[in-house]
């Protein structure tokens, strides 16, 4: 974990600011920053061990400055494990912004709606998750300091799902909450998975989130987490299924994104 203390201690001596909130902007919500006043920008490929970024619709830059008064630091784009990232690569940043003194994170995605009531153009706010990704991101030799066996009971700090709540009125964001089920992609799913996972008790289904969260966890971090629904999942809209259509949902909402990361940063 030596590099982790190293890309955290180039943080630090590049700026001043000393964010305690950190937000990873997923699919769509990179458009999200019209509030947003940058005071330092690092593109992924400048900060050591951070990942490459590929996928369309996700930037791959560090972000420090402010929310009105607020400091926060914003990754604007991740790397996903579809990609071809190992575990540790993906949730590297994390560990980063750990070191870098960050104690509440904001994880944002977009995903795909299992819930038969859940529409695209809605948000959910993430309640809790199931992990079908088949890897884990603390699987490896024991990092010295950090837990080993972490607990996950109560992964969406109960605080923040408030804190999300009020946000959204404000934004007038349609709020949904529920339970968040990653998978490792890039496929999307056949009708029959997701008729599972609904029995399984999913609501929405997506391809990134929950590494960082655990990690997070790891961490001791307060973690909140905000799905954007960009489609219903897959067996639910006879059209079938285009990544386009996924992208386009979010663009159409960047604004009332963008008034949700305001508000929730000042809250
Ligand atoms: N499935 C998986 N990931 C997704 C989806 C989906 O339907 N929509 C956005 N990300």
């Amino acid at each position: 974990m030596q590099n982790v203390k190293d890309t955290a201690a180039l943080l630090k001596k590049e700026t001043t600011l000393r964010p305690t909130l950190a937000m990873v902007l997923g699919s769509g919500f990179h458009h999200a920053l019209a509030h947003f006043d940058s005071v330092r920008e690092f593109a992924y490929g400048e900060l050591p061990g951070f990942p490459t970024v590929g996928v369309t619709g996700h930037a791959g830059k560090l972000l420090i400055g402010r929310f009105g008064k607020v400091s926060v630091v914003i990754l604007n784009g991740r790397a996903h494990y579809y990609e071809g990232h190992s575990m540790d690569k993906i949730v590297f940043p994390i560990r980063v912004l750990a070191e870098f003194g960050v104690r509440t994170i904001l994880l944002t995605n977009a995903a795909g709606a299992i819930n038969r009531l859940y529409m695209p153009g809605d948000f959910m706010v993430i309640e809790d998750h199931i992990n079908f990704m088949g890897v884990n991101p603390l699987r490896g030799p024991d990092v010295p300091g950090l837990q080993r066996f972490v607990d996950l009971s109560q992964v969406y700090d109960p605080k923040l799902i408030k804190r999300i709540e009020q946000a959204a009125k404000k934004s007038k964001l349609r709020l949904r909450k529920g339970i968040y089920l990653a998978v490792s992609g890039p496929n999307y799913e056949t009708p029959a998975e997701i008729r599972a996972f609904r029995r399984l008790g999913a609501d929405a289904v997506g391809m990134s989130t929950v590494p960082e969260a655990i990690v997070a966890r790891q961490y001791e971090m307060a973690v909140a987490g905000l799905s954007c629904i960009t489609n219903k999942a897959a067996g639910r809209d006879p059209g079938g299924l285009l990544h386009q259509n996924v992208l386009a949902t979010g663009e159409q909402k960047k604004d009332q994104m963008a008034e949700f990361l305001l508000a929730f940063a000042q809250l």
